[in-house]
C-alpha cells in the first residue's frame, strides 16, 4: 500500500499550520511562533512536514526538526509532532526515519533527543529505531513536573571513512554467495554453486543445497575477504538473507551470520532476498532510481514488484501461482532431452528456430484471468502444452524440430513476462523497469524487454549477470543501505522465514 501522506521539507509558508499543531500537541510546553520561525528557516536545521494526501488543500498532519551544527559530530532531534487524528499510521516513524537519513547524510555520529518519561509510545518508537535511554533529567517538563528521558542513537561507524564495510551472506537456494561492499561500492562478490550436484535430479534438491552451503561457506568467505583485501576485523556489519527461500538452506546462512556477529561483536542485519535483487542496482549506478517496477525471474521465484522506496515501500504486484520461470525452462529442457539447468540449453537450442512455429499458451492472459491475476504468472499450463505437443508428435512418428519448439516455448515465456512487466509500468506510471534473477540471462527475454521498453519510453535496467543471479553482494548492499539510513540492527532473535513477504525488507 502506498502511504496516504507526503513528507517534504517545511518552509516558512507552513508556519501557521505548524504553530496550530504545536499548540495542540504541546499545550504548556509549546514553542512560541518566533522561536519556531527561527528554527524552521535556520541553516543548521532541517525541518520536515507531513501532509495528508487525501485532503484537497495541503493539510499538515505532522512535522519534525533536526539540528546539526557543521563540524559538530552530534545532532539533535529538536521536535516531532503528529496530529492526534493521524496517529497510529506510521507518520511519526516516517518523519523520524527521514531525519535519521539526513543526520547520516550530514555525517553525524550520534543523534540525541529528549522525550517525556510519561510517553511510552514515543519511547518505544525511538527504541525500535535504535535509540537507547542514556540519562534522565528530573522534572524537566514544567509545570507538569515530568522527567525527561535523554535518548541517543549511535550510527554504525566504519574504520575507513564513513561508509560501512558490510559482509553479505546469501544461501536461500543453491548459490552460496558472499559479498563485501563499502557503502555503495562493490568490493567482492564470490559465488559457489551446488548446481551440478542437482543436475541428475533436474532441479534443486533442498537437502543437498543446505549441505552444500555448509561446506562452501568457509572457503567462499575466505575467498571474498581475499578478493576485497580485508580481514574479518575490518568488517563493520553482517547482512544475511533470512527469506524467502528454502528453509534448510536459509538456516545455514542465518546460523553462520549470527555466529560471525557474536564472535566479531558486530551488528547483524537480516534482509529480504527479493529486495536484495532490487537494491543491487546501487552497486552499478551508485543509487537506485525510484519508483521502479522490478521483474525478478529465477529458478526459485517469479515476482513483479513496485518499489517506491527500497527500504520502506516495496509492494508485491504479482507472482507465479505455480512454477517459477526458471523452473519451467528446466522442466521443458528435460522434455526435450536437454541438460540441466535448462535455461541456457533452451537458449542455445532456440537459435535458428522459428518462435512462431507453434503458438503455445500464455498463462493468465485471458480477459477473465487478467481481472484477478493481472500481474500474476502461471507456467504449468505452458509446460503441459509443450509436453503434450512433443508426445503427440512422437506418437505420430514425426521428427521433432527442437529449435522450433525451444524458440516457441521461449517466446511464450518472454512474451508473458515482458507484457505483464510493461503493463505494470504503464498502469502505475512508472518509467523504469529493473530485471533480476538468473532467467535474465535469456537472450530473447532481454531483447523483447528492450524492444517493448523502447516502444513505451520506459528505461530498462539490467544489472551485470553476476549481480542478477543469486549473490551475497546484493545482500551486503541492502545491509549497507539500512546502516546508512541509520536503521537499528536486527536482534539475534530472527529466524529463517521461507515465505518472508516482500514488504518485510528487514527483520528485527
Ligand atoms: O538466479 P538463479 O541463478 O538461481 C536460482 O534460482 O537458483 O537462476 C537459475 C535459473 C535456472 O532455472 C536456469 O534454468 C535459469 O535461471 N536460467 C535461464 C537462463 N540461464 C539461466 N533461463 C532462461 N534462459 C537462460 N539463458
Ligand atoms: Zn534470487
Amino acid at each position: 500500500m502506498s502511504a496516504a501522506y507526503l513528507i517534504r521539507e517545511a518552509t516558512e509558508a507552513d508556519l501557521a499550520q505548524i504553530m496550530d499543531l504545536e499548540n495542540d500537541c504541546f499545550g504548556n510546553d509549546a514553542w512560541d511562533q518566533d522561536t519556531m520561525h527561527f528554527e524552521v528557516v535556520a541553516h543548521h536545521t532541517y525541518y520536515i512536514a507531513a501532509f495528508d494526501k487525501a485532503a484537497v488543500n495541503e493539510t499538515l498532519i505532522g512535522y519534525a526538526g533536526l539540528s546539526k551544527i557543521p563540524g559538530n559530530e552530534q545532532a539533535d532531534i529538536q521536535t516531532i509532532a503528529v496530529a492526534e487524528s493521524a496517529r497510529g499510521k506510521g507518520i511519526g516513524k516516517a518523519l523520524m526515519q527521514e531525519l535519521l537519513k539526513e543526520a547520516r547524510r550530514l555525517q553525524a555520529e550520534e543523534l540525541f533527543l529528549e522525550v517525556r518519561a510519561d510517553n511510552p509510545a514515543a519511547q518505544n518508537l525511538y527504541l525500535a529505531l535504535g535509540f537507547e535511554h542514556i540519562d534522565t533529567r528530573k522534572r524537566y517538563y514544567q509545570p507538569d513536573d515530568v522527567d525527561a528521558w535523554v535518548m541517543r542513537l549511535q550510527f554504525a561507524r566504519s574504520t575507513t571513512g564513513r561508509e560501512p564495510i558490510v559482509l553479505g551472506i546469501e544461501t536461500s537456494c543453491d548459490e552460496t554467495g558472499i559479498g563485501i561492499v563499502r557503502g555503495n561500492t562493490l568490493l567482492a562478490n564470490i559465488i559457489s554453486s551446488s548446481m551440478e550436484e542437482h543436475a541428475r535430479f533436474g532441479g534443486v534438491v533442498p537437502e543437498i543445497a543446505a549441505r552444500a552451503h555448509l561446506e562452501a561457506l568457509r572457503p567462499t568467505l575466505h575467498q571474498a575477504l581475499a578478493k576485497a583485501n580485508l580481514s574479518l576485523k575490518d568488517i563493520d556489519a553482517i547482512a544475511v538473507t533470512n527469506g524467502p527461500g528454502l528453509g534448510g538452506a536459509l538456516m545455514v546462512g542465518v546460523g553462520a551470520a549470527k555466529a560471525l556477529s557474536v564472535a566479531l561483536e558486530k551488528p547483524i542485519y537480516a534482509v529480504n532476498h527479493l529486495v536484495g535483487h532490487v537494491g543491487v542496482d546501487i552497486l552499478e549506478r551508485g543509487q537506485l532510481e525510484t519508483p521502479t517496477v522490478a521483474l525478478l525471474v529465477s529458478g526459485g521465484h517469479t515476482s513483479l514488484l513496485l518499489v517506491r522506496d527500497l527500504l520502506d515501500d516495496v509492494e508485491l504486484l504479482g507472482e507465479t501461482i505455480d512454477d517459477a520461470a526458471g523452473e519451467a525452462f528446466d522442466k521443458i529442457a528435460r522434455v526435450l532431452g536437454l541438460k540441466y539447468p535448462g535455461g541456457p540449453e533452451i537458449d542455445k537450442a532456440a537459435v535458428g528456430g522459428d518462435p512462431k512455429a507453434i503458438r503455445f499458451p500464455r498463462g493468465l492472459t485471458l480477459p477473465k484471468d487478467m481481472e484477478k491475476h493481472r500481474y500474476d504468472f502461471s507456467f504449468s499450463g505452458l509446460k503441459t502444452a509443450v509436453a503434450r505437443w512433443v508426445e503427440k508428435a512422437e506418437a505420430a512418428g514425426e521428427e521433432i524440430n527442437v529449435a522450433d519448439v525451444a524458440a516457441s516455448f521461449r517466446e511464450a515465456v518472454a512474451d508473458v513476462l515482458v507484457t505483464k512487466a510493461v503493463n505494470a509500468c504503464l498502469d502505475h506510471k512508472v518509467p523504469r523497469l529493473l530485471l533480476g534473477g538468473g532467467v535474465v540471462a535469456n537472450a530473447r527475454l532481454r531483447e523483447l524487454a528492450q524492444q517493448k521498453c523502447d516502444e513505451h519510453g520506459i528505461e530498462l535496467r539490467i544489472p551485470a549477470l553476476s549481480l542478477c543471479t543469486d549473490n551475497g553482494a546484493m545482500i551486503a548492499a541492502l545491509g549497507a543501505q539500512l546502516i546508512m539510513a541509520g536503521r537499528a540492527p536486527s536482534s539475534l532473535h530472527f529466524g529463517a522465514d521461507s515465505t518472508l513477504p516482500v514488504t518485510s525488507v528487514q527483520t528485527h
